[in-house]
């Protein structure tokens, strides 16, 4: 990671190197830290985050499930991402919204810790690698955790354990990500990105009552399949027909729209991607401001 210069800790911009927390912190402890991922990309007009409030909502929710009182408003935050991406050398970046029970309290119960908010931004490429060749899958041993057990609708740090479990065995074995089915063996997403397939033309993805996190790329590309007059429905799939699909494509604002080619040794998109290749076109374009009807979804932020 290529330090920046400034993060924005609790109202303020810090200098990078200065902004820390104690080894004390209870959400270090205990999980109890909620987060986003944004980005922002060049345009015509200047830096532009891509579907700001979009993302904040999804904070807000997550800060709710968790009962966390943020102290600032959705406004407040977006503000704050604003002047943060002004002010570091990167403006195509990847920003980090994060709020977690601070330093002050240890047990379990999280109501009696202070929440600190922090807002970082840095570089980051692309998350799965070169989107041309494609990114070798497999089915995780890991289950996607259970709605009863976690609320998997928030996007909370103690849910990335499941994933950083899943990701780690696809990658000593061998594979680029994993993909996790849900206890019923129904498929969920990708450890970091959420999953669509495409069979005769058809489009669809898992629906949120699987188990998965509500993407905002899911989001984005279902509504391109709408605006393209692209078969589209959200429904149950499993294994065995990922492994039948034409097209497999995973969606995330770190991977963006990235190419499967290939799932525990089973050759995906055989006879070519057009669908992916479409989406990936259309976010490209859209996230860079070069399609007029998606500018709604770009907040520039600086000249
Ligand atoms: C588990 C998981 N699912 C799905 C996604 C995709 O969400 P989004 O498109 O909002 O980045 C992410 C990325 O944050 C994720 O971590």
């Amino acid at each position: 990671m290529k330090a920046q210069k400034k993060i924005w800790m609790d109202g303020k911009l810090v200098p990078w190197d200065d902004a820390k927390v104690h080894v004390l912190t209870h959400g270090l402890h205990y999980g109890m830290a909620v987060f986003e991922g944004i980005r922002a990309f060049s345009t015509a007009k200047g830096t532009a985050i891509f579907r700001l409030d979009a993302h904040l909502e999804r904070f807000l929710n997550s800060a709710k499930i968790y009962r966390m009182d943020l102290g600032y408003s959705l406004k407040e935050i977006a503000e704050a991402c604003a002047e943060l991406v002004r002010s570091n050398p990167a403006k195509e970046c990847y920003i980090r919204p994060i709020a977690f029970t601070g330093y002050g309290e240890m047990g379990l119960n999280p109501l009696t810790s202070k929440v600190s908010v922090a807002i970082a931004s840095w570089e980051w490429g692309s998350y799965l690698g070169d989107a041309e060749k494609g990114v070798r899958a497999t089915i995780s041993s890991w289950a996607r955790i259970d709605s009863r057990a976690m609320p998997v609708q928030a996007k909370s740090a103690a849910n990335y354990a499941n994933s950083g479990l899943a990701k780690m065995q696809a990658l000593t074995s061998g594979f680029d990500e994993a993909i996790l089915l849900n206890s019923e063996g129904k498929v969920t997403e990708g450890s970091g990105e959420n999953i669509f397939r495409v069979k005769d033309g058809v489009l669809s993805t898992p629906p949120a009552t699987s188990g998965i996190l509500r993407g905002i790329t899911r989001d984005t590309v279902i509504q391109f399949a709408k605006d393209e007059d692209i078969t589209f429905y959200r429904n149950d799939a499993t294994r065995e027909e990922l492994y039948t699909s034409d097209e497999v494509f995973f969606t995330g604002t770190a991977a963006g729209i990235a190419k499967v080619r290939e799932i525990d040794g089973r050759r995906i998109g055989y006879d070519g991607t057009p669908v992916t290749n479409l989406m990936a076109k259309l976010y490209d374009q859209a996230t860079h401001g070069k399609i007029k009807k998606y500018e709604k979804w770009l907040t520039t932020v600086s000249a």
